[in-house]
């Protein structure tokens, strides 16, 4: 049966003639799914698409991606709190965080719209966007969809809304403060826990390291095993931070299928591959031009540029070490030219 739609704006109406429309756009559902704006930006969701619309050149604009898509990228701006640089959820439309507010752009940084007066910017205080973006979250995501998790391993996000799934779309990053399993810090993960191990690291070794502290220094020794940590992870494409010294953060994570997000870097950050294989596809970060295709096996390292954007392809579930430098004010630096967007010159 189909649903009664709510009046669509079409392209030749006005940005003013849409906002007029905004409020009875809003008291409306599609496929059971709440409209939602954003500034000026009208984002809504039906049974397989999300079509997000703004406002350019007196007209508006709009741009249609899967859900599935959408969703897994909404979930890491949430639980990432947008991360480092720009979010892209595609070619199109993403946000880029400006660290106390954040800007949600449509076509900015592609060159086509760019080029063309047709692309959009709006920036938002931090804690406004994130409330609005959560309930979009909690709106259209399904009963039995888990936006984390690898497409095998989840039900489908598509349909007319049905339930939610809260305790998926509330996870955040673990927060660890210096590394996980020392005492007061961020939990390993076990069995009993719920972390069972993932059927693609059945063959990896679930032996602890032994600690052996000289007389005098017991309890100041730690050690854990990475391997049988990052064996037990139930999400993918979710860095966490493992071991903080200073400003520099180890954020392992495990991979499989698609990064849901193309992720522009305002640093460099050094990837090493620690298990499988994923393949990077990197362009331009301004522009999305093709810049290189990177191709890492178990012990490769890479230092990916601060003026790039990459997504990673992995076919089967994969180790991936990513290190940062969470240095302040280093964004500043990089587009003040002090320092080069590569680290090391051969
Ligand atoms: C990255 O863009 O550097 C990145 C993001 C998420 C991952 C891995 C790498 O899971
Ligand atoms: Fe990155």
């Amino acid at each position: 049966m189909t649903q009664p739609r709510p009046r669509t704006a079409t392209l030749t109406s006005t940005a003013e003639d849409v906002r007029a429309d905004v409020a009875s756009l809003l008291a409306q559902r599609v496929a059971g799914y709440k409209v939602f704006t954003l500034g000026k930006l009208q984002l809504q969701r039906d049974e397989y698409f999300v079509t997000v619309t703004w406002p350019a050149k007196g007209q508006l604009q709009s741009h249609t991606l899967s859900a599935d898509a959408f969703l897994r990228a909404l979930m890491r701006d949430v639980a990432w709190g947008f991360f480092y640089g720009t979010v892209n959820f595609d070619q199109v439309i993403g946000t880029r965080n400006l660290y106390g507010q954040v800007e949600f752009f449509c076509g900015r940084y592609n060159d086509a719209y760019h080029q063309n007066g047709l692309s959009y910017v709006e920036v938002f205080d931090t804690p406004a966007a994130m409330k609005r973006i959560k309930e979009i979250l909690a709106d259209w995501v399904n009963e039995g969809f888990d936006p984390f998790a690898a497409p095998v391993e989840t039900g489908s996000a598509f349909g007319q809304k049905h339930g939610g799934n809260a305790k998926a779309i509330e996870r955040y990053r673990v927060p660890t403060r210096r590394m996980p399993g020392i005492p007061g810090d961020s939990p390993l993960r076990s069995d009993e826990d719920g972390f069972p191990v993932n059927r693609a690291f059945a063959d990896v070794s679930q032996d602890d390291p032994r600690i052996e502290a000289e007389p005098g220094f017991e309890g100041e020794l730690h050690a854990f095993s990475l391997f049988k940590y990052l064996s037990r992870s139930d999400v993918t494409w979710n860095p966490s931070v493992t071991s903080v010294c200073k400003q520099s953060l180890f954020c392992p994570t495990t991979e499989e299928y698609i990064l849901p997000i193309v992720h522009g870097n305002d640093r460099v950050e050094w990837f090493v591959q620690l298990s499988d294989e994923i393949s990077w596809e990197i362009r331009d970060r301004e522009t999305g031009r093709p810049r290189a295709r990177v191709v890492m096996k178990p012990g490769d390292v890479a230092a990916m540029p601060a003026d790039i954007r990459h997504q990673g392809f992995a076919r089967k579930r994969s180790m991936l070490l990513v290190w940062e430098n969470a240095t302040p004010d280093l964004p500043r630096r990089y587009e003040r030219g002090e320092l080069k967007p590569w680290p090391i010159d051969f």
